[in-house]
């Protein structure tokens, strides 16, 4: 069924694409007008075109009446700055008029809102009665520094067009392999977190026989306490559209598609800004600077998902299916878009591979070691004195990270949450033996991921951190398998009968539930939230032994 609608979809493909469709009709809308005017367009039923409006946040007619979103991102819930933000919108728009959303990126300050299309934080809410009448207010800007010993993603070496025009001129009359090789010595790993080498995806994608391919930017971070692709989105988006057009240069693909989150207004507004500049240009679009390389690109807005960055589901979204995990193998690189060979990378991973063509990939591989190799962006929340985004060398020992580069706590904090809501929860001094490193991350029992920090103050309560996790992945999981979609409402629920002192949780019950989890979910967003559940069973059991009770 999935392959069925994959291929109608495909027959229109990008230029006319059929999730956009959904979402503007929805967005644009306040009935069912035009569901059936787009299935018979995509010779489709119309109820798979509702099955596809209805999995997604912002589409639903209930997030549509709202008018102003609080971030309930875990470093916002942290800071413990939601309830009085919601209390102050509340006041001005009316109790039903303010919602939720998930992560604005705007962990460095925290406060944050949504309002209008536009995101606020710190103290903007003192300037609410401007914002509602449409003032222009100052927005903090993030602070931004490069500590590596060579910079490959923070310099400034690809800011402008007459850089951009002479690197592509140089490189899209490179060898092909010679590229693919590079990026192989280079040993840069995947940095969405799963960490799979880059030049060997590229390699793979560029072996297969097909005579459409396509390259996709997955710029979906949703994690909370990240906003390091946030940053290249807007500070270097000439280095990430680069990486695309050279990924399709060398795999044999002319169309790429460049999915970004709707919570990012000024993401989307600064990327789609470069690519028309570019455009115009002609350094995009068809036979680019007189060689027979055309390479043309696209836009898909998320609508409030956060499973849609999981590469199967974006791959899904974009095709106008619910956004629903597919099983792997096969592989994108085999069967990705409209079934069609695809390269999935993230946003941080292709400003890195321009980087590496810059500067070279010795002094990419030089830095850190062969599994973790190079530099990468981390993020550091309001509780660091230098809250911000640091690009810093792999395998540089934590202690320094948070003490020399964050410059510490402002307060007591007892752990942190460092990958999003799947990475682990680490005790600081359990940090501070680690060093910045995937693999060493992994036999701690944690995970770096992309390297995103929340800070988890000394006296924030456990039981509501895990009641968190659990109501996040229920909120967020795709539905598709049942150890997901049902574990993780059982464990919101436990929590809950703490939180309202209503029952005790037997520990032999929670432990079978967090394992049913961890090896029955298809994706890592069900199957990997137990880890920091885990993490905070073993390092601050303590807190809890009077709700969680052992049987015998
Ligand atoms: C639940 C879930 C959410 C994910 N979110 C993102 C994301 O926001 N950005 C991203 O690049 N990768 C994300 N990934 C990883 C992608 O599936 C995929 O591995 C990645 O985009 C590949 O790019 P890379 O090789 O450059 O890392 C997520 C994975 C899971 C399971």
């Amino acid at each position: 069924m999935s392959k069925n609608i994959s291929k109608l979809s495909g027959r229109i493909g990008l230029k006319n694409n059929l999730f956009q469709k959904i979402s503007d009709r929805s967005l644009n809308s306040n009935n069912s007008d035009g569901i059936k005017e787009i299935a018979e367009e995509y010779n489709m039923g119309v109820s798979t075109i509702h099955g596809a409006e209805s999995f997604y946040e912002f589409l639903r007619p209930a997030h549509r009446k709202k008018k102003a979103f609080v971030c309930n991102g875990s470093a916002c819930m942290c800071a413990g700055t939601q309830d009085s933000i919601k209390k102050k919108l509340k006041e001005k728009l009316g109790d039903d008029k303010v919602g939720e959303m998930f992560c604005l990126g705007h962990c460095y300050e925290n406060s944050s809102f949504h309002y209008n299309g536009e995101n606020y934080a710190g103290n903007n809410i003192d300037k609410i009665d401007q914002i509602i009448k449409g003032e222009n207010i100052t927005q903090q800007k993030f602070v931004s520094k490069s500590f590596a010993s060579t910079s490959f993603l923070m310099d400034d070496k690809l800011l402008n067009l007459n850089q951009f025009k002479s690197l592509l001129e140089k490189f899209i009359n490179f060898d092909k392999k010679e590229i693919v090789k590079s990026i192989l010595n280079s040993n840069l790993s995947g940095r969405g977190g799963a960490g799979f080498p880059t030049g060997l995806k590229w390699d793979f994608c560029s072996k297969e026989k097909s005579e459409k391919k396509y390259v996709i930017c997955n710029a979906d971070e949703g994690d909370s306490g990240a906003f390091s692709d946030r940053y290249l989105l807007e500070d270097q988006p000439l280095k990430v559209l680069f990486g695309m057009i050279i990924c399709g240069y060398v795999i044999g693909s002319n169309e790429g598609v460049l999915y970004i989150r709707g919570e990012y207004p000024k993401s989307i507004e600064a990327i789609n800004g470069s690519i028309n500049e570019l455009k115009s240009s002609k350094l995009l679009g068809e036979n680019i600077l007189g060689t027979n390389f055309s390479f043309n690109l696209n836009i898909c807005i998320g609508q409030g998902a956060y499973i849609c960055g999981e590469e199967t589901a974006l791959i899904a979204s974009i095709e106008g299916r619910r956004a629903e995990v597919d099983v792997r193998p096969p592989f994108p690189v085999t069967e990705g878009l409209y079934k069609k060979p695809t390269v999935v990378n993230n946003v941080e991973t292709l400003a890195a591979v321009t980087g590496i063509l810059i500067c070279g990939s010795n002094k990419f591989s030089s830095i850190g070691n062969k599994k973790s190799a190079g530099t990468k962006l981390v993020c550091f929340d309001s509780f660091f004195n230098n809250p911000g985004v640091y690009e810093i060398d792999m395998c540089t020992p934590m202690k320094k990270i948070i003490n020399e580069i964050g410059g510490g706590f402002k307060e007591p904090v007892k752990a942190l949450q460092i990958g999003g809501p799947l990475g682990g929860v680490v005790p600081v001094k359990e940090v501070e033996k680690l060093n910045l490193d995937f693999q060493e991350f992994t036999a701690a029992g944690f995970m770096l991921g992309h390297a995103s920090i929340v800070s988890i103050p000394k006296d924030f309560n456990m039981v509501e951190y895990i009641h968190h996790l659990f109501e996040f992945s229920a909120e967020e999981s795709c539905g598709k398998c049942f150890p997901g979609r049902l574990g993780s409402y059982r464990g919101k629920e436990m929590f809950d009968q703490i939180k309202n002192k209503s029952a005790k949780i037997p520990l032999k019950l929670l432990n079978e539930l967090l394992i049913t989890m961890q090896k029955g979910c298809l994706c890592a967003l069900c199957g990997a939230i137990p880890m920091p559940i885990m993490n905070i069973l073993k390092y601050f059991g303590d807190e809890m032994k009077n709700d969680i009770v052992s049987d015998n």
